[in-house]
């Protein structure tokens, strides 16, 4: 059952009318917040069977510059939240090339290697991102000075030695990030790949993805293609392209880095569907939905039933899918979230709030979730 946008606003209303002191009160009163309740209660549990919720987990990026130590490593809280709520993570930069490979000759594995070992010790599946992208390279790859045969064994090594290395343990990688433009062309000037050795590369990128680990499905990965639009047009040409030609493609996935300052993409499921219907699996992988703060800091609840309402609204879009099993939030709490580091004015983007309290768009996301095992 698809929640209304009613419901949803009804999910914001409750959760915010419990006052706080009820919490360590005794049953019947459901509170998200009471910690007996969040050991249950997870995201996961409530899922439908080999339906994946993922999050992205904390660390790299924007949050070497925040004024706190690697999130995953240093907050206990925040794994133990990890642990319980999701059947899924995904490597927010630790797996991106500036950071597992800094430089020419040397390999940082240490922080995926340990995120894969949580993921294992807390069965949860793991995504891999990303390995053929126009932004977050080293400077040695940047600014290198490299023939075209260099470069190419440059990108064949680098996928053959990461995916190689955790071969078996990722459910899916997102292979190529972000290779369009919003009106659909390939992002050749700024893609060091496509640019310096022409767009065939891309195929190439998904074979030795899929020599290195043939059972990790292989995914094209970006924002701004939720709706049917240029962009997402541009992919589903591609892909019928590259599968007609036997290249080893499985998937094709949208960020879905949503604001409340725009409209719901509300084709997203028929989006979805067209890219199904070439045999596809498909994902959500980067979900948020970011607002504008009122000068308080603090969101109305008229934002944070819009903002349950989109949540809610691209996870309904996804159960209805046949192959969308992964569902993935860019982060589930507002601590360590990157809209405001990235977005002026704009936070409040996660489902928790910074000391992990649930907001509506958790309760709704729940709820949907546990709908759907029940249909
Ligand atoms: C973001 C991370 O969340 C930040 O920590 C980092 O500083 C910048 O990148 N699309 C993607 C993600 O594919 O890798 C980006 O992640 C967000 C947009």
């Amino acid at each position: 059952m698809k929640p209304t946008r009613l419901a949803a606003a009804a999910f914001a209303a409750v959760a915010l009318s419990v006052p706080l002191t009820l919490v360590a009160s005794a049953a019947p009163v459901v509170d998200d917040r009471s910690p007996g309740h969040a050991k249950k209660d997870t995201l996961r549990r409530a899922a439908p069977k080999g339906f994946h919720i993922g999050t992205a987990v904390a660390g790299g990026g924007h949050h070497e510059s925040q004024p706190y130590p690697d999130p995953f490593t240093s907050d206990r809280e925040y794994r133990r939240v990890l642990a319980a709520e999701f059947s899924s993570v995904s490597a927010e930069n630790q797996m991106k090339w500036e950071y597992i490979h800094p430089e020419r000759d040397r390999y940082n594995f240490g922080m995926a290697d340990r995120i894969v070992r949580f993921a294992k010790q807390n069965r949860q599946v793991v995504r891999g991102h990303t390995l053929l992208w126009h932004s977050q390279n080293p400077a040695w790859l940047e600014e290198g000075d490299f023939t075209a045969d260099e470069l190419r064994s440059i990108l064949r090594d680098h996928i053959k030695r990461v995916v190689g290395r955790y071969r078996g343990d990722i459910q899916q990688w997102d292979v190529a990030n972000e290779i369009f433009t919003e009106t659909g062309e390939l992002r050749t000037s700024e893609n060091i790949w496509i640019r310096e050795l022409g767009p065939g590369i891309i195929a190439d990128a998904f074979r030795w993805a899929h020599e290195a680990d043939p059972k990790a499905k292989l995914f094209f990965n970006d924002y701004g293609v939720e709706g049917v639009n240029a962009k997402s047009d541009a992919y589903l040409a591609l892909i019928a392209q590259l599968r007609a030609q036997r290249v080893p493609v499985h998937g094709f996935s949208a960020q879905a880095h949503l604001s409340t300052r725009y409209g719901f993409p509300g084709d997203l499921q028929a989006n979805l569907e067209r890219f199904a219907a070439l045999g596809l699996e498909t994902a959500i992988t980067e979900l948020d939905v970011r607002m504008d703060l009122p000068e308080s800091g603090v969101p109305t609840d008229a934002q944070l039933a819009q903002q349950a309402d989109y949540y809610n609204r691209t996870l309904t879009a996804c159960l209805n899918v046949d192959g969308c099993d992964s569902f993935t939030i860019w982060g589930f709490t507002d601590k360590y979230s990157w809209v405001p580091v990235f977005f002026e004015g704009e936070g409040a983007a996660t489902v928790m709030w910074e000391d992990f309290s649930r907001k509506p768009a958790y309760s709704a996301l729940r709820s949907t979730l546990a709908s759907a095992s029940r249909r």
